[in-house]
């Protein structure tokens, strides 16, 4: 929860807060994947904890709900060891495709897209924003 509350920006209003974030890890298709100020993942996570990211299964696809990594951190590749890990475990879940949906104007974007996700829809003044403004969905997709 520190990470979240670091990481995104109240302007979006995609933060999760704790009841969110527990409600969703009691599903047994909710995955959750922490990494620290190293580098190092999950049970070798022994630093502070410097990024996360969410994920839920679904026959035979892997969903990336949430990704964060705290603001002083970013830029060293921690975003995309994540999802590189991320990829590895949803292979292991049978998954043949990764999916996400992230607002139109995300800089996120150039991660992803150099990771090798392509933009496969578009959900048209999907997110509303705290000042009541609309903002597109893309929808972005990986076959594994
Ligand atoms: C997206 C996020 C997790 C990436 O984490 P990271 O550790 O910086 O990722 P990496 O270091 O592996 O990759 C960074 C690349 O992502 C892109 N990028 C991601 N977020 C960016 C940002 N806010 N500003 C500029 N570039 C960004 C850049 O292309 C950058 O590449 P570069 O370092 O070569 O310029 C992080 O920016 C973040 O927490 N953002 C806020 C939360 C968010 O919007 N999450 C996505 C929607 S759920």
């Amino acid at each position: 929860m520190e990470v979240m509350e670091a990481a995104f920006d109240p302007t979006w209003g995609e933060a999760w807060n704790r009841r969110q974030v527990s409600d969703a890890l009691i599903m047994p298709t909710t995955h959750a994947i922490i990494i620290d100020t190293a580098g190092a993942i999950d049970e070798a996570a022994t630093n502070e904890t410097a990024g996360f990211c969410l994920s839920r299964h679904t026959s035979g696809e892997e969903e990336l709900l949430l990704i964060g990594v705290k603001p002083a951190l970013r830029g060293s590749g921690l975003g995309r060891k994540l999802i590189e890990r991320l990829i590895r475990n949803a292979q292991t879940r049978d998954a043949s495709r990764i999916y996400l949906e992230m607002r139109a104007n995300n800089p996120a974007e150039n991660l992803y897209r150099t990771i090798g996700f392509q933009p496969i829809g578009k959900r048209p003044k999907y997110y509303r924003l705290s000042n009541g403004e609309r903002m597109d969905a893309i929808t972005f997709g990986l076959p594994i």
